[in-house]
């Protein structure tokens, strides 16, 4: 009897995000999951896609994003990722994660925290009521979730955190952090950069993160230090790993402020090492500067600042803090401290290290875009266009197979995220069609929300989810992955 599918894409260039070389076929998906793969000439389906030689790969995974509170606000809030191909998000970095948390009077969601906060979303207790969130009003995209250790600090030392945590206080939020896992979190993150976390010590990182090791869960982390003591929270980000029996990702490796640029010559090779005995691997943004709150002890001379928001001039959003200097007849110092709270990108890497970076084999791609900003860094709408474009096609830093797999296959390997990150029958059929010749980034420092060309269709489980020159579609086919869970 033919096979009868729901859908089936023909005549396209399979990338099918193991990293192997691109073949030319047809891929058949019924329900949720693709059911076959390679010549279908067959086979029929309710809907046939014509691809003519155009690129089908596994829809890309966004190994980090601060997305917590954008999957819950429609398909219109996800439209940046959606359009970029991407069909899972992993949310709660930096170590801050929407839940679990319970506000007392003393604690206030306090900068950086207000990365996912905002009025009215303090309101997840457990993690289990996110969750339940996600499967009442689905998102448009797959999410996977880890809990912020900065979240369970002001829930477990009642807003006071400019301080080492009891011992008592680190069990509080192991237990936290143990209930988030058996309720279908997969991990933690922790932001050991910033001021409130980075009084955390390591003993109590590894404290809280004990509880990872029953669950095998994963260890995501912000480094306490990715500047001058790069090497010494590799160190400890890797000690984390060995004591708790956890495998550990750093978050967007870079080597920050000019004094160290070069340095990924040190820290690659440190890493790759390492991970012949344990599991580490890091994910990267594909742009030359960061962004997150606006710091005054970050501020430096040397490094030109961005404005992405301010509370108190909000009409600020996009200028150069040394041009609102002048304007105000002050230095930036002055200037920022009028205008905090607020966001900023900082210029702060090498060129040549991102591109090492990336291209080394323990990278994925992940965008570490700030979703509510006002003026947000382009890395939040054009990241995995500028990998596949940019990176892959134009400068030739990989091929076009390494560059899917950096967002898919190697992603879904390293996160447990089983049937995903791959097209083969069996999979979820979560997949991106696009242009290979055409895929490009729009979005820049100066255009920071413009959608990426290229992407001619998305779909996740089964269901379309954006189309190229039309945008999102309603549907809400996401689903809670959990690792190592099928
Ligand atoms: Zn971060
Ligand atoms: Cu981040």
């Amino acid at each position: 009897m033919a096979l009868r599918c729901d859908l089936i894409i023909r005549d396209a260039t399979i990338i099918d995000g193991t990293g192997g070389a691109r073949t030319r076929g047809d891929v058949g998906v019924t329900g949720d999951r693709i059911v076959a793969v390679g010549d279908l000439g067959g086979a029929s389906a309710d809907r046939e896609v014509l691809a003519n030689g155009k690129v089908l790969a596994p829809g890309f995974i966004d190994a980090h994003t601060h997305d917590d509170r954008a999957v819950l606000c429609g398909p219109e809030c996800m439209t940046c990722k959606m359009s970029q191909g991407v069909t899972t998000v992993v949310v709660g970095n930096c170590g801050i994660s929407l839940s679990p948390i319970r506000f007392s009077p003393k604690t206030r969601p306090l900068p950086p925290l207000d990365l996912v906060f905002a009025d009215g979303w303090a309101r997840f207790p457990e993690f289990g009521d996110y969750a339940e969130e996600l499967r009442r009003a689905p998102a448009p995209v797959n999410t996977y979730a880890l809990i912020g250790h900065m979240t369970l600090r002001v829930e477990a030392m009642e807003g006071d955190t400019q301080r080492e945590a009891t011992d008592a206080e680190a069990a509080a939020m192991q237990a936290r952090l143990r209930d988030a896992l058996a309720q279908g979190a997969s991990g933690f993150s922790t932001g050991l950069y910033y001021p409130p976390s980075k009084f955390a010590p390591t003993e109590e990182v590894i404290a809280v993160a004990e509880a990872l090791r029953n669950a095998g869960g994963i260890y995501v982390t912000h480094m306490r230090d990715e500047g001058v003591g790069v090497l010494d929270s590799i160190e400890e980000t890797l000690k984390i790993g060995r004591d708790t029996g956890s495998p550990v990702v750093i978050s967007h490796h870079k080597c920050a402020m000019p004094e160290n640029y070069g340095r990924s010559n040190e820290t690659l090779p440190v890493l790759a090492r390492n991970a012949l005995t344990q599991r580490v691997a890091y994910d990267v943004y594909p742009y030359a500067a960061g962004s997150t709150v606006l710091m005054l002890h970050v501020l430096r001379d040397d490094v030109k600042v961005r404005i992405t928001w301010s509370v108190p001039h909000p009409e600020l959003a996009g200028r150069w803090l040394h041009e609102i200097a002048a304007e105000w007849g002050t230095d930036n110092k002055g200037a920022a401290e009028r205008l905090l709270p607020a966001g900023a990108i900082y210029f702060q890497m090498d060129e040549a290290d991102v591109q090492r970076i990336l291209a080394h084999d323990l990278s994925m791609v992940g965008s570490d875009g700030i979703p509510h900003d006002a003026y947000p860094h382009p890395r939040l709408w054009g990241t995995f266009p500028r990998v596949l474009g940019h990176y892959a096609r134009d400068l030739g830093l990989f091929s076009l197979e390494t560059a899917v797999h950096k967002m898919t296959g190697r992603t879904a390997e390293v996160f447990g995220m089983v049937d995903r990150g791959v097209i083969r029958p069996g999979a979820y059929a979560d997949l991106v069609l696009f242009d290979a010749a055409a895929i490009r980034d729009a979005a820049d420092f100066e255009n920071p929300t413009q959608p990426a060309e290229g992407i001619l269709e998305t779909w996740v489980n089964g269901q379309t989810a954006f189309v190229g020159g039309q945008g999102a579609t309603e549907a809400r086919a996401g689903r809670l992955v959990t690792r190592n869970r099928a």
